[in-house]
């Protein structure tokens, strides 16, 4: 997962390229790199020739670490007159954390360099192929192979009598072809960056997203600026329209014009552009200290951005719902534990047979899988390669697919036979927390609407973001929520326990401790204590109880009572206080969406945690905010 970024126009590259790489940083923070093209007329012996492109150096910067930790930037950088660059924030697949493995990866003749956001499955071979063919490498990335293979593809193209020859070995003939041609070669979910010295840049795609942001027209269909992105957020304030490049693609930028090709057929493809309205996205903390505080607060206004979607798209869904043979929801990480929530929903609202599989495991469903079946994906970016992966067989085998996304114009809606969009603004953090809460949110109504009960539905969860609003405004909520994060912080084993509607949220409460402090955690079906885990319970061990009014109350106190007689401490998330907890975690009592209340202290309580041990909290270590390799 890495971040890729270009720019071409009238502004300073280097400015708006780590601009929109610090807005990438949620995809991967190892390391940076930047490549501007230099405007150089002082080179020597070359007059370039009209319509040839001027003839620039290729100046490249690149650092270990996370480019949001980064200062002051080398003033260099910033005063280069570069109107052209790209740029990467990596996530390292092959290849350790160096500045030489960092990307922009250059041409030996440094007349090219490239970025990717991907892995080539298949770069051992290509590697010893090419290392036959005599070429060198510096870095133990499989993108390098890409750089030295477009050389060699390059080193083909037929020879045109160049006017001057700049160097022995100079590069000629077209790049374009070369990048296509060695693109072709590629197998895996790749897609890459290339800025050449005569101010041109290629991408191309397969898999990893690409997005293209056009500025206002120049004239007509030249664009006065163009942006190329991993996604839309990170360009968002500076264009008003996009172009979503898709999978066999290619764009380049010929004499400032966009053009498309499809990178099999060799052809350029006619585009339309859409138009975005991002432009009030806001990417700022705005007075907290952290994104994830920031939008663990905008649950109430995320919960009504579910209410404000077009009732009319339910009613058809719900209805596709209820034809379906089979209906499957899938997702990762958090968004598979919400996928879990949402079947449940399904179920026990609309009383319709849904199950969750899980994004990275479902070979086994394969032959199952069938006209008729509907797949649901809830998805932050859209761009999760593992249910991407299982989405395209599905759609192939004549699933339906539905999806509930975060990010406009990404390959899962776009993708999507059915799709809804969360609209619940960025979410920075890499930690999961409002869009958790929107999807299971959206689940819910989605089950009542099935059920008819679509109205009741939205006035439960109007009364619901408005009780979360009175329980975050609330210092008392925090302070108990702080201190309980200072006692569990240095802890080692964190047990979390829940049945029924609860059983996901203690999975999900696991995981954002697990993400932002590093603690083992583990959040396990109260009704399987009694199996194993009971054996480790023991005086002070931790135990976090998410309890509902519900059908499960009674086994959950039952558990409650057993690993309290074991000596564990007992931490009660619940409506009402129980003479067994050790310490209670009071919360206002809503009903049939008690569980989308419940995982509110959870993701509070891990966010003071991760605070507490000083921990990035908003991009911890090892994990980046969308997995768009496998
Ligand atoms: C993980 C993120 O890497 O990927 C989670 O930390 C996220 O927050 C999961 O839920 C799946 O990503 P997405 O974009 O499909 O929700």
């Amino acid at each position: 997962m890495c971040g890729i970024f270009g720019y071409s126009g009238p502004k300073n590259a280097s400015q708006i390229i780590l601009e929109g790489l610090k807005r990438l940083e949620y995809r991967g923070y190892d390391s940076w790199g930047i490549a501007l093209g230099i405007q150089n007329s002082k080179f020597p012996g070359l007059a370039p020739r009209s319509g040839a492109g001027k003839i620039q150096n290729l100046f490249v910067e690149k650092h270990v670490g996370a480019i949001g930790d980064i200062k002051t930037f080398n003033f260099k950088l910033l005063t280069l007159n570069s109107h052209v660059g790209i740029g990467h924030t990596r996530w390292a697949t092959h290849g350790g954390i160096t500045e030489v493995n960092a990307h922009p990866h250059c041409s030996s003749d440094k007349s090219f360099c490239l970025a990717q956001n991907g892995i080539v499955e298949n770069y051992q071979k290509l590697k010893q192929d090419l290392v036959k063919l005599g070429y060198k490498f510096q870095t133990q990335t499989d993108t390098e192979v890409i750089v030295r293979l477009i050389e060699h593809k390059f080193s083909l193209q037929p020879r045109r009598p160049s006017a001057v020859s700049l160097r022995p070995n100079r590069l000629q003939g077209n790049l374009m072809q070369s990048v296509r041609e060695a693109f072709l070669e590629l197998e895996g979910r790749n897609t890459i960056i290339v800025l050449n010295n005569k101010g041109g840049i290629i991408a191309a795609r397969n898999g990893s997203p690409l997005v293209v942001g056009l500025g206002s027209q120049a004239r007509p269909g030249v664009p006065s600026e163009v942006y190329f992105s991993s996604d839309t957020l990170s360009f968002a304030p500076f264009v008003e329209k996009i172009v979503v490049i898709d999978n066999g693609q290619m764009v380049y930028l010929k004499n400032h014009a966009l053009e498309i090709l499809d990178i099999k057929s060799n052809k350029t493809i006619p585009y339309s552009l859409e138009k975005i309205n991002f432009k009030s996205s806001k990417v700022e903390k705005q007075g907290y200290s952290h994104f994830m505080l920031k939008e663990i607060c905008e649950s109430p206004y995320v919960i009504r951005q579910v209410l404000n979607q077009n009732l009319k798209q339910y009613q058809i869904f719900a209805k596709a719902l209820k034809r379906a043979k089979n209906i499957y929801t899938i997702g990762s990480g958090t968004a598979g534990i919400a996928a879990s929530q949402i079947a449940f929903y399904l179920r026990i609202f609309g009383k319709i047979k849904a199950q969750s599989v899980i994004g990275a495991d479902i070979y086994d469903y394969f032959d199952l899988l069938g006209k008729g079946d509907v797949m649901i994906a809830p998805s932050q970016s859209g761009e999760t390669a593992d249910v991407l992966e299982v989405l395209e067989i599905a759609k192939r085998k004549g699933v339906k697919i539905a999806s509930y996304v975060n990010m406009p114009g990404s390959t899962m809606s776009r993708m999507s036979d059915y799709k809804f969009a969360s609209n619940a603004g960025p979410e920075i953090c890499v930690m999961s927390t409002k869009v958790f809460t929107s999807q299971i949110a959206w689940g819910y109504l989605l089950g009542k609407v099935i059920s008819g009960k679509g109205k009741v539905g939205r006035e439960n969860l109007k009364n619901l973001a408005d009780q979360i609003e009175q329980y975050l405004v609330s210092e008392k909520n925090h302070r108990l929520l702080k201190n309980l994060a200072k006692k569990l912080a240095h802890g080692k084993d964190i047990f979390l326990l829940g049945k029924y509607q609860n059983l996901n949220i203690v999975k999900e409460g696991m995981v954002k401790i697990i993400e932002g402090s590093y603690i083992h955690a583990h959040g396990i079906p109260a009704g399987d204590l009694k199996h194993y885990a009971i054996t480790l319970m023991e005086k002070g061990v931790p135990v976090i109880f998410a309890v509902s009014e519900d059908v499960s109350f009674d086994d959950v106190i039952n558990a409650v009572n057993q690993v309290k007689a074991r000596g564990a401490t007992v931490i009660g998330i619940s409506a009402k206080p129980h003479s067994s907890f050790d310490y209670h975690i009071p919360v206002p009592d809503s009903g049939e969406t008690s569980a989308i209340m419940n995982i509110i202290p959870l993701q509070v309580l891990a966010y003071y945690m991760a605070v507490q041990l000083g921990h990035n909290v908003d991009k911890p270590r090892n994990i980046a905010k969308s997995v768009t390799v496998k």
